[in-house]
């Protein structure tokens, strides 16, 4: 089964965001309301090659019951270890391969990976083949508009649609743009036109800047042809923006008690520093009156203990303390 056929129109899907898409935040997303796919955090191919780093790489790939469908996230620029980490992701449980060639950091475009690809637009080729052939699962591709300039497109998106790609998601900036300007929904009819000349079959997708469900489905009112949206920092503003629902005070509450839980059964199986948890605590402390206090009280925490404290401390004021504990 090609997962790509099988998606509602339009599909959305939660992107791939090191450090915040892992393990427990997407079973906190598909507990308040899943996305039609998940992706995974990008793991990088060579890691996965290496002695040292393979235990790592299976760690973020490591997937939940709820996760499923989920597409692994690939990034690289060793056309033969794409070949190896593709061809071991069936057996993990994903249901696709997804090759990231748009990542604007600079530690990973100075490796040649990411966004660097596109200025080797060969050698991105090489890979996607490598990875095509090592796998039964559909490859798809995430890129952006360009290096520096939005015009790139002309080419760049050509020469991977010649490659029949299973789905393309576009992030509509250029690398050099980073997320600092509004994505260029303006070119959206052009890139709709590049797919049906060249590669009809290939699944669409649309990315950055879209809010929530809502905006998703304006902009498929607008552009119907566009075949799945993708939210990335949506979720920062609203972890329920796959749904309609609008999530109260202690609804709030539960995903971040869910998230901390998460967390220690997680720490249980491998080390995990406190402090980049603390990056999660506004998602859920957020547009309720006192969220501001509360969330200076949490960053001041040491520990998953000190937080559920904290939070039994508010719920009691809250008078809402059985409906999440
Ligand atoms: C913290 C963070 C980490 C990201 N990590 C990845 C990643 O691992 N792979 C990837 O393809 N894109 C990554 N991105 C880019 C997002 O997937 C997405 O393309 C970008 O945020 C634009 O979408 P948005 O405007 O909906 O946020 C990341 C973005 C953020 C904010």
């Amino acid at each position: 089964m090609n997962i790509w056929q099988n998606l509602p129109q339009p599909f959305l899907i939660l992107a791939p965001m090191e450090g915040v898409t892992d393990i427990m935040f997407r079973q906190v997303v598909a507990h308040a309301g899943r996305p039609d796919l998940f992706f995974t955090e990008f793991t990088n191919v060579s890691s996965y090659a290496s002695d040292q780093g393979r235990w790592n790489a299976l760690e973020r790939l490591a997937i939940a019951p709820t996760d499923s469908p989920i597409i692994a996230q690939i990034w690289g620029k060793n056309p033969t270890h794409f070949s190896a980490l593709a061809s071991d992701l069936e057996s993990l449980g994903f249901s696709g391969v997804d090759l990231n060639f748009g990542c604007p950091d600079k530690h990973v475009n100075r490796t040649g990976g990411g966004a660097a690809m596109i200025k080797t637009p060969d050698l991105a080729v090489e890979c996607y083949r490598n990875a095509r052939q090592s796998t039964n699962l559909p490859v798809s591709i995430k890129t952006r508009l360009g290096w520096s300039d939005p015009s790139e497109y002309q080419t760049w998106l050509p020469t991977l649609l010649a490659e029949h790609p299973a789905a393309i998601t576009i992030h509509l900036r250029t690398k050099k743009e980073m997320s600092k300007v509004p994505a260029h929904y303006e070119l959206i009819p052009d890139i709709i036109k590049l797919r049906s000349q060249i590669s009809p079959d290939t699944k669409l997708i649309i990315n950055g800047d879209i809010r929530d469900r809502t905006h998703a489905l304006e902009l498929h009112a607008e552009y119907p042809e566009v075949d799945g949206f993708m939210i990335g920092r949506g979720v920062f503003a609203n972890p329920y923006c796959f749904t309609d629902h609008t999530p109260s005070r202690n609804e709030l509450m539960q995903l971040l008690t869910m998230h901390l839980d998460l967390f220690e059964a997680e720490s249980e199986k491998h080390y995990l520093s406190y402090e980049p948890l603390k990056h999660f605590f506004k998602i859920y402390v957020n547009n309720f009156p006192g969220a501001k206090e509360l969330r200076v009280k949490l960053m001041d925490t040491h520990s998953v203990e000190e937080a559920h404290e904290i939070l039994k401390l508010s719920a009691i004021v809250n008078q809402d303390l059985k409906q999440y504990r």
